[in-house]
């Protein structure tokens, strides 16, 4: 009995090898087991590949990637006292909402991503949530107009928030600290101050007439001590933001939705004509989602499911280019870019009709992450010209441009891995800074189709799926997202950037993959994007070669220079030595911290 049971032990690890290492037959024919992974990426003097040149962070035990340099280093600190990756997440979020005033936030939302040591994955929606009073013509005048930045500026432009909420259930069902050791870090930093980077400086200053549009003359934010514009190195102290932390700190979720706190809130709202209530915050609860875990090749990706749009159109976006050999084409080439566009068009028609809150709507998910579904929308596609975006759906609308939000990703020495976007929406949100609890409040509103036809502040279309309803959870692009090899941990990857964030998850995620870049290299790596309509294609400076570009505008492609850039990507790979790549964009102030 005994000599049998050890055979059947045998048989089942022998099984569970073969299982994990099986190669997989990929769609052009070839297995893709490990052999593209961590192949050197070749760089071709006739295309610029990186923004710039940084190099990646490494640690042995853990890391951080996030927005702010401060923020990161308390992730790390709540690691070396002995916290999780999930502990380290929670505490990075809350010390962003100090020193990252621009997303980092108390008073806005976000998504979770996590794949805990054993590989189970997780996810958590602490999106906002439209109020009670809200209904689907709120940001219409008597003609049916829109009512030009009502869902953008001021207190009518603000969800329910859900971060508070979101960070309690993680920290719940994950942490290994006390809730009070992982919220102080953040009460540290708001009440002896931030030292403000040069990039946060200018963002309060370019600000400040806004700020005191919706807030009058007390905003903290615009409050120089000596009474003249913000520079780097002057020093930042949120009194308010303090004390609105330590309630937090001893009362968890009761601290922000009841109480003292929810009664700033509140009275904040009343003041300004917004419509949050008291029992829209009682009400208010963030929902552990089935995680989308689909392949891509022999890779497995874990992503969002709606109410954000991301991880759905990521999936589509991936295994719409899957068939083809991006890696032989090259990093950019006018064919890799050609059909990473082409699959775009298609994926961001879907999300504009599909997709919306799925405790409203029902969302084909299945249906439009499926191959055969993906195959039938390809079949229009021709490499001698570009396909016409109003040939799918819809009709003109204007530019987009944002890199707003923020993403930040945190892995343990136990190989507990988070994955977390979160935003305010709009650079600081809708501007409302709750008075006397020195935080600001989104303007998520505007993510919802605020009337069929009518691009939001991304230039996104969207239709019924995405029209408001009171505590529906409007349409999110944000794409936090960890990506599985071989049944291990590979990498977490995310960015801020309204409608780009998927795509820029999407590249970053390819030049790993296809391109055998590091982790570090990829996040450098130029971008852009195109998101159906408006139907052209914007890149970041050098991105394109000539022969590219040429390529591209023979083929009746619309493409055009990007003022800015693209992303702000907070990435982490597990590296075959078994240490951790921390990638942090060079394009703001974000910092991988290691350990
Ligand atoms: N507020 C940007 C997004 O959720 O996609």
């Amino acid at each position: 009995m005994k000599k049998n049971l050890s055979l059947l032990t045998l048989f089942l690890v022998f099984f569970a090898i073969a299982c994990t290492n099986k190669p997989v037959q990929t769609t052009d024919g070839t297995s893709s087991k490990s052999k593209d992974l961590f192949v050197l990426f070749e760089e071709d003097p006739n295309q610029k590949a990186f923004f710039s040149d940084r190099k990646g962070v490494i640690g042995q035990n853990g890391m951080v990637a996030s927005a702010h340099p401060e923020a990161s280093k308390v992730g790390v600190e709540i690691m070396k006292m002995g916290g999780n990756a999930i502990d380290a997440a929670v505490a990075t979020h809350f010390a962003l909402a100090v020193v990252f005033p621009f997303a980092g936030n108390l008073g806005g939302g976000g998504f979770a991503v996590i794949r805990d040591k054993n590989g189970k994955a997780y996810t958590l929606d602490f999106r906002e949530k439209a109020p009670l009073k809200a209904n689907r013509d709120m940001y219409l005048d008597a003609k049916g107009d829109v009512i030009q930045g009502l869902s953008l500026l001021g207190h009518l432009a603000s969800g329910v928030p859900g971060a508070v909420d979101g960070m309690v259930e993680i920290h719940k069902k994950f942490g290994k600290l006390s809730w009070e050791k992982v919220v102080q870090p953040a009460i540290d930093l708001a009440e002896k101050g931030v030292i403000l980077t040069d990039r946060e400086a200018l963002g309060l200053n370019n600000n400040k007439q806004t700020f005191k549009k919706v807030n009058g003359e007390n905003t903290p934010y615009f409050m120089n001590p000596e009474n003249r514009d913000w520079v780097k190195g002057d020093v930042l102290i949120q009194k308010d933001l303090g004390k609105t932390l330590r309630i937090i700190q001893q009362k968890g979720r009761s601290g922000f939705y009841e109480g003292e706190v929810a009664d700033l809130l509140v009275n904040e709202m009343k003041k300004g004509g917004g419509i949050i209530s008291h029992e829209d915050l009682k009400k208010y609860h963030s929902a552990w989602r089935e995680p989308i875990v689909a392949d891509y090749k022999n890779y497995k990706i874990i992503t969002m499911p709606p109410s954000s749009s991301g991880g759905v159109a990521l999936v589509q976006l991936l295994r719409s280019v899957e068939q083809y050999p991006l890696r032989k084409w090259g990093f950019n080439s006018d064919s890799t870019v050609q059909v990473m566009i082409e699959a775009e068009r298609r994926v961001y028609a879907d999300r504009a009709k599909w997709m919306g809150d799925m405790d409203f709507v029902k969302v084909p998910m299945k249906e439009l992450m499926s191959r055969e579904y993906l195959k039938k929308r390809w079949s229009d596609f021709n490499f001698a010209k570009a396909t016409d975006s109003k040939s799918i759906d819809g009709g003109t609308i204007p530019g987009y441009e944002s890199n707003e939000t923020t993403h930040y990703s945190v892995v343990d020495k136990e190989g507990n891995a988070v994955s977390i976007t979160t935003t305010l929406n709009g650079g600081y949100g809708s501007k409302v800074v709750v008075s006397g609890g020195g935080f600001l409040m989104n303007n998520e509103m505007d993510d919802f189709s605020i009337k069929a036809g009518v691009p939001n502040m991304f230039g996104l279309l969207g239709n019924k799926a995405n029209e408001i309803q009171p505590e529906k959870r409007m349409l999110s692009s944000m794409t936090p997202t960890i990506v599985e090899k071989d049944g291990k941990f590979l990498m977490a990857v995310g960015t801020p950037g309204g409608s780009t964030i998927i795509t820029s998850v999407y590249q970053t995620i390819l030049n790993v993959i296809e391109h055998g870049m590091t982790m570090q290299q990829a996040v450098n790596a130029l971008k852009f994007h195109h998101q159906w309509l408006p139907d052209r294609t914007v890149y970041e400076a050098n991105a394109f070669s000539e022969k590219t570009l040429n390529a591209l505008k023979s083929r009746g492609y619309i493409i055009d220079a990007q003022k800015g850039t693209l992303g702000r990507m907070d990435c982490i790979m597990l590296r075959p030595d078994g240490t951790l790549e921390g990638a942090s964009d060079p394009r703001a102030d974000n910092t991988s911290v290691g350990y």
